[in-house]
Order: C-alpha cells, then sequence, then structure tokens
C-alpha cells in the first residue's frame, strides 16, 4: 500500500523548486505513486493553493493561500501584547465564539485568542447565522476577564468596535463608519459585525467573549441574496485582496492598545474615540424600536451602552437596542 503522501512534504518540494518540478521527481522523492501526488496536488488545491500543471512537464506553485498561522502571527505580535498571548487557529469550527466560551469555562487565560477558517454555525446578533466560507474571511474571537460590573460590559463592545475600525484604516487607508451600536459601514455596507457574550454573577463579570467578524477578502458572488443590511468586504471597497494575516496583526494590537487604556482610563477615551467614527453622533437621528419611532439629536452614550437621545420637550431619552437612521 503506497504510503500517504503528506501534504507538507509535497508543499516543501514545490516550494523549493522556484518553477516547474516533474511528477516522476515528486513521486520519486516522496516514494509515492502520480496518483498519490496527484490526489495531494487536488487537496491542497481545494485548501486554496494554485498550482499549475502543464502535460508532460509537471506541476508549479503559482500562490499559496493567506493561511492564518499561530506561530506567524504570535511572532508578529511578539511578547508585549496581553491579547494574543495565547492563539488558537482552526481550520473549521461551528463558532468561534462557542469555542472561546467552553474554553474560557475551563479557565483559558484573559488574552487568549481563537481564530477559524471557516464557521459552520457562524452566530450573528439576535440569534442570526454569520456567513462564514472558507479562507476570505475574518472569524474571531478573544477572551477578556475584566473587572466590571455585567452592565458596564457592553463597553466592550464600543472597544472593539474602535479597533477594528482603526485595523481597517491601517491596513486599506480607507475610513469606516460605526454604526450603534455595533456594526461597521463602508459606503453604507456592512463589513463587519461584533458579537460579545458574557459569563457572569450578579455583581461581577467572570468572562466577555469579544466575537469579531470582518468581511475581508470576500467577493459579491459569495453573499448570500437575502442579506437583510447590506452587505460589502474591504475587497470590494479597496479593489485588492488584504491579506489577512496582517489584518489580524493590526486587528489585535488595536484590541490590545484600547484594552490597556480602558483598563488604566476608564471608558471615557474610548467613548471618544468611538464618538469620531459614528455616521451619527451629534447628528438628527430617527431610532426605530420594534413599531416606534423616535427622532431627536443624537448626544451621547451611556455607561451601559444605551443611545442618549435629546427629545423636543427637553428630556434625555436612553435607548437600549434599535435601528438608527440619521435624518
Ligand atoms: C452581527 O450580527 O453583526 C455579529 C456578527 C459576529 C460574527 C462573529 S464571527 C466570529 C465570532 N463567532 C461567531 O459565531 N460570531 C462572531
Amino acid at each position: 500500500m503506497p504510503r500517504r503522501t503528506a501534504a507538507a512534504d509535497l508543499l516543501k518540494l514545490l516550494r523549493g523548486a522556484g518553477g516547474m518540478v516533474s511528477g516522476e521527481l515528486l513521486s520519486r522523492e516522496l516514494g509515492v505513486s502520480r496518483t498519490a501526488i496527484w490526489k495531494q496536488i487536488s487537496s491542497l488545491r481545494a485548501a486554496g493553493y494554485r498550482i499549475d500543471a502543464i502535460p508532460s512537464q509537471g506541476y508549479c506553485l503559482a500562490t499559496e493561500p493567506d493561511l492564518l498561522d499561530e506561530a506567524t502571527l504570535r511572532t508578529a505580535l511578539g511578547n508585549a501584547c496581553l491579547i494574543g498571548r495565547r492563539i488558537v487557529c482552526c481550520g473549521e469550527t461551528g463558532s468561534t465564539n462557542a469555542d472561546a466560551f467552553s474554553l474560557a469555562e475551563q479557565g483559558a487565560e484573559e488574552g487568549t485568542v481563537l481564530l477559524a477558517e471557516r464557521q459552520l454555525a457562524g452566530k450573528g446578533r439576535l440569534g442570526r447565522r454569520w456567513e462564514s466560507p472558507t479562507g476570505v474571511n475574518l472569524y474571531c474571537s478573544v477572551v477578556l476577564r475584566p473587572e466590571l460590573p455585567p452592565y458596564e460590559a457592553p463597553q466592550l463592545t464600543f472597544l472593539s468596535a474602535v479597533a477594528v475600525a482603526r485595523a481597517i484604516q491601517i491596513t486599506t487607508g480607507l475610513q469606516p463608519a460605526i454604526k450603534w451600536p455595533n456594526d461597521l459601514l463602508m459606503n453604507g455596507r456592512k463589513v463587519a459585525g461584533l458579537l460579545n457574550e458574557m459569563n457572569a454573577e450578579t455583581d461581577r463579570v467572570g468572562f466577555v467573549i469579544l466575537g469579531i467578524g470582518v468581511n475581508l477578502n470576500m467577493r459579491a458572488d459569495q453573499f448570500p441574496a437575502d442579506l437583510r443590511t447590506p452587505a460589502t468586504s474591504l475587497l470590494l471597497e479597496y479593489g485588492a485582496p488584504v491579506s489577512r494575516q496582517l489584518f489580524v496583526v493590526h486587528l489585535l494590537r488595536e484590541l490590545d492598545r484600547e484594552y490597556r487604556r480602558f483598563q488604566q482610563e476608564g471608558f471615557g477615551p474610548v467613548r471618544e474615540e468611538w464618538a469620531r467614527y459614528c455616521n451619527a453622533f451629534g447628528r438628527e437621528v430617527q431610532v426605530d424600536v420594534g413599531s416606534n419611532s423616535l427622532q431627536g439629536p443624537f448626544i451621547g452614550i451611556d455607561h451601559d451602552g444605551a443611545l442618549l437621545m435629546k427629545l423636543s420637550d427637553g428630556r434625555v431619552e436612553r435607548i437600549l437596542s434599535g435601528d438608527v437612521t440619521v435624518i
């Protein structure tokens, strides 16, 4: 029975060849049949590697996929970062938030990051599904153990929105807008969503999972036709693919910076930075809450993340959830 060719060995040979390499040579070097080589080439292609084949000449590795890799990410972040001091990358999972939640229940340290190439049951807000195709986007969950009362935990959503906005700006030079409470938009279309989940006792947070989904290199034909909110990706807005690996490094660095500042200075600086990116802050807005609709200037964010709106009679209304439209 032929030995199964390890993809890593085959890749090493293809990379080392720096051009065309014959199937015969690969089969000889790896001690397996040419059919086994062909099968392995097919699975590498399925994993995103572009391998050109020319009859009677052989194979050539044209491009490699932008896979998320723990070791490279750890090296890029260095030892000073709290966020990402442990990084777990997986090929496929149900939901990185669900995985991070169980890891945190088992005692995972603060700053643990989970990344997946694909999610089979990606969770969105309000029980919705988060579209999570393979190898093109970012599906990330971070374990935090802040010393906060549970009602202040939503502050962390604002913190992660700022970090994602910054990472997008650093990567593409384009400025996204934040839509209250936690959508990131580019040209009015959703490019990223945040879903934070919490474990808490009555008066203190046990842990928070920051769930971050960013549409990085998703093509137009990969979006489902029935999306409630119009969506986009950095590829579509920027006009070229972005390195997922580099994006993660920027994002984790920005999260680390914002979280440290939050621990030292509290919510104030996060709130200020968030307001700078918000598309509606200080403007006249309409907020639809179920079948009710309120109108007035959006004047601030409360400690629990509530939107503060000034009503025509001078009262300030606190809104905890709803859909905001700038008038
Ligand atoms: C939203 O509805 O806007 C929130 C979407 C959050 C999606 C991310 S992807 C990584 C993490 N794992 C999940 O299952 N959901 C979040």
